[in-house]
């Protein structure tokens, strides 16, 4: 009866362990869990990219530039500086990056769909595929990872 009970407070022991050391855990962006598919695997449609590159071009490109490589004050939303930024986040990250402060002045000026538009943009911009649907606007963002070399 004791032996066991003390193994039992050693397995509480060895789980509050495990908590605690994910919890200090330094990095801010750990995942646990891999994520089911990476932006290589054909997420989105041209025509959609299309869509998001009219927007973009009325909303974000005075600031970012037509050819989304940045100026002043705008970081690149292309090339390797972007994508070393978002690597191994989450497609879901950068939406909700780009629809809690982006445009900066009139943050909320772009609907859900909109921005999902725009990330379709961006993905073609930096060289990932295209594929036969689009990128949706629900919480399978979560499962799509940004990876900046291909698997
Ligand atoms: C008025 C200028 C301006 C406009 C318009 C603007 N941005 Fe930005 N954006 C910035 C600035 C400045 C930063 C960096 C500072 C910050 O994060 O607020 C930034 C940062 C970002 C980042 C983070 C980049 C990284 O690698 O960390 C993303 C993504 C982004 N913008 C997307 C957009 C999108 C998409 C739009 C259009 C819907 C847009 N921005 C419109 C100025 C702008």
């Amino acid at each position: 009866m004791r032996r066991s009970g003390n193994r039992a407070l050693a397995r509480w022991a060895l789980a509050l362990l495990g908590c605690a050391s994910i919890a200090a855990s330094p990095l801010p962006h750990v995942r646990l869990i891999p994520l089911s598919r990476t932006t290589w695997d054909s997420v989105y449609t041209l025509n959609q990219a299309a869509r998001g590159e009219t927007t973009y071009t009325k909303v974000c490109s005075r600031c970012h530039r037509a050819a989304l490589g940045g100026g002043d004050e705008s970081p690149p939303l292309a090339g390797s500086t972007f994508l070393a930024n978002w690597n191994d986040l989450s497609v879901f990250d950068l939406h909700d990056r780009i629809r809690t402060t982006m445009p900066p002045d009139t943050v909320g000026a772009i609907t859900k769909e909109g921005i999902t538009d725009v990330i379709a943009h961006i993905l073609k911009a930096n060289g990932f595929p295209a594929g036969a649907a689009d990128l949706p606007t629900d919480s399978t963002l979560k499962e799509i990872a940004i990876k900046s070399a291909r698997p």
